[in-house]
C-alpha cells in the first residue's frame, strides 16, 4: 500500500443540506492517486485534540482547465468531535490528509446495469463510482472506460432536509430513486424495500448503516445478484496498525477478523460473517 501524508489547502467549503457539507482541498498528489470507494484520514491543521484522524470517503477528484486532477472533493456529516470541528474550517485554512487509503470497488459483474444503494451519509463513495462506472472520468492514472452501460442509484434518507448531492448523482448519468423514512421524499419507507420493487441489476454496491447493509445482502442473496458494500466502521490508524477497526469475516474453517482499513472499506457481502 503506498499512501503518503498531505497538507492540503481549503479551496472551497459549502452547505449542503442539514449538517452536511462539501470540502474542497487542494492536494495535486492524492488526487492523482485515489479512486473511487478509497478513502483519506483527515485531520485538523495545527490541533493536537482531537489527536486521531478521522475517515473520508472520496466524494470526487478535482480537476484543473486542462482536466488534470489537482484536489478532492470530501462530503461529511457533522456527528461528533472533529466534523463537529471541521465545519467551521475556511477556505484558506489547512488541514492533513492521508492516502489513498483502502481497497476501493472492484470492476462489476456484467456490463449492462449496476445499482448503488445508499443510506444516511452512504451515498458519498457513488459520485466517482458512477463516473468511473460510465467512463465519463479516469482515476489513478487510468484512462476513462466505460464498464457499463446503465447505473441506478437508490439513496435513502431519514428525511429530504438530509438529502446531499442528488443533482450531482442526476448530472453524472445515472436514474436516482429517492426514499425516505417519513416520506418527505421519494418513496415513503425503507431504501431496500424500494429497490426489491425494481427489476434486478446485475451488481448491487451497498454503502450506509449496518441494518441497511445486512438487508441489502440478504435481498442480494436471494435474487442472486453479486454484492459489494463498503463499511463506514470507526477507525483510529487507517493503515492497518491498530486493529481498531476489525469486521468478522467467513474463512474455509469458520471465520475471522479482517481490518476495514486496509482489507477493505469494500467486502464482497457474501464473505462477512454477519
Ligand atoms: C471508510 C470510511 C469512509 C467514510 N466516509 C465518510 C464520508 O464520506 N462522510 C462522512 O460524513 N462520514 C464518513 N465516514 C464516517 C466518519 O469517519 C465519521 O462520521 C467520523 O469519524 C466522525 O468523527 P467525529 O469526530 O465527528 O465523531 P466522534 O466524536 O468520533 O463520534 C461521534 C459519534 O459518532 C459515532 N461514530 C463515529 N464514527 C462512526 C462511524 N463510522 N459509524 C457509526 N458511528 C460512528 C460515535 O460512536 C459517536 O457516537 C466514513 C467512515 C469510514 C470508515
Ligand atoms: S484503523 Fe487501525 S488497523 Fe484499521
Amino acid at each position: 500500500m503506498t499512501f503518503h501524508q498531505h497538507t492540503a489547502d481549503v479551496l472551497a467549503h459549502e452547505h449542503l443540506a442539514t449538517n452536511t457539507f462539501l470540502i474542497r482541498l487542494r492536494c495535486p498528489e492524492l488526487a492523482r492517486a485515489i479512486r473511487p470507494g478509497q478513502f483519506v484520514m483527515l485531520r485538523l491543521g495545527n490541533r493536537s485534540d482531537p489527536l486521531l484522524g478521522r475517515p473520508f470517503a472520496l466524494y470526487d477528484t478535482v480537476l484543473d482547465e486542462r482536466g488534470k486532477p489537482i484536489g478532492i472533493d470530501v462530503v461529511y456529516l457533522v456527528v461528533g468531535k472533529m466534523t463537529g470541528l471541521l465545519q467551521h474550517v475556511r477556505a484558506g485554512e489547512t488541514l492533513n490528509a492521508w492516502g489513498p487509503l483502502g481497497n476501493g470497488f472492484p470492476e462489476p459483474v456484467g456490463s449492462e446495469h449496476v445499482a448503488l444503494v445508499a443510506g444516511g451519509i452512504g451515498q458519498t463513495p457513488f459520485l466517482a463510482h458512477i463516473r468511473e462506472l460510465l467512463g465519463t472520468r479516469g482515476y489513478a492514472g487510468n484512462a476513462p472506460r466505460r464498464q457499463v452501460q446503465r447505473v441506478s442509484l437508490y439513496y435513502g434518507v431519514r428525511s429530504s432536509d438530509l438529502a446531499a448531492g442528488v443533482e450531482d448523482f442526476r448530472n453524472a448519468g445515472a436514474t436516482v430513486h429517492l426514499a425516505s423514512n417519513d416520506g418527505s421524499l421519494g418513496h415513503h419507507g425503507f431504501v431496500t424495500d424500494l429497490l426489491a420493487s425494481h427489476e434486478a441489476p446485475q451488481h448491487l454496491f451497498g454503502c450506509g448503516p449496518e441494518p441497511m447493509l445486512h438487508a441489502l445482502a440478504e435481498q442480494a442473496a436471494r435474487r442472486g445478484i453479486p454484492c459489494h458494500v463498503s463499511l463506514e466502521t470507526p477507525m483510529a490508524c487507517g493503515v492497518g496498525i491498530c486493529f481498531s477497526c476489525v469486521t468478522p469475516v467467513k474463512t474455509p474453517d469458520g471465520w475471522d477478523y479482517k481490518r476495514v482499513c486496509v482489507d477493505g472499506p469494500v467486502f464482497d457481502a457474501a464473505g462477512l460473517n454477519w
